[in-house]
């Protein structure tokens, strides 16, 4: 989720410092923090599914060692923590909190870019780019995987294109945000679809 209203500009373009490159959170520290900040066990789950499929195109696609994997992990598992309580300061609340807890630079920095309408900030590194991509495109699948009897289970590409195309379906989900994101990488979306559908689907 990217869009909250209303629309609040971060008014800077540089996150965190240098000199904490490589200093974040653990896996555990991350799920606690989300236990106390997330108690809407939906958002908490498209964040773990956002983290899931970020950590998978890092390793797979990027060919990132498990260390940077879990930067990637951890930004998708965050991006969103500050969402529901505090909607009208999404993400400067999570970001400063993370730059008080010393975190690395490029996480705070792919947060502060999922949404650059929204908060004023432009995707700059691949794992900016791709939370961008995954953020809106995952909480569409999940939406689309809800009504479905079978959830995940026979999904194919061309059911999501068709309802990407079907302006009342999830008419939350901004399909300019979408394309957008979609424009700074070179990847086609029905790849990025399938992506997602294989590494989100059992993510509990
Ligand atoms: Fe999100």
């Amino acid at each position: 989720m990217s869009s909250p209203s209303p629309i609040l500009s971060l008014g800077r373009s540089t996150f965190g410092d240098p000199a904490n490159k490589d200093n974040f959170p653990t896996l555990e520290e991350a799920h606690a923090l989300l236990a106390e900040w997330v108690p809407n066990e939906r958002l908490r789950l498209h964040m773990k599914q956002v983290g899931a499929v970020m950590k998978a195109w890092a390793l797979e696609r990027e060919g990132a060692d498990e260390r940077t994997a879990l930067k990637w992990e951890l930004a998708g598992l965050l991006h969103d923590a500050d969402w529901e309580k505090h909607p009208d300061a999404h993400c400067r609340v999570i970001i400063e909190h993370l730059e008080s807890l010393h975190t690395d630079p490029d996480i705070i920095h792919c947060i502060a870019s999922h949404g650059p309408k929204y908060f004023g900030v432009e995707p700059e590194t691949t794992m900016d780019k791709m939370i961008y991509v995954f953020d809106e495109l995952s909480g569409f699948i999940h939406a689309a995987a809800l009504i479905r009897p079978t959830r995940y289970e026979g999904m194919d590409v061309k059911s999501i294109m068709k309802k990407l195309k079907t302006p009342s379906f999830a008419a939350q989900v901004s399909r300019d945000d979408i394309n957008d994101a979609l424009s700074r990488i070179d990847t086609p979306l029905e790849e990025i679809i399938q992506f997602i559908i294989d590494h989100q689907k059992d993510v509990q």
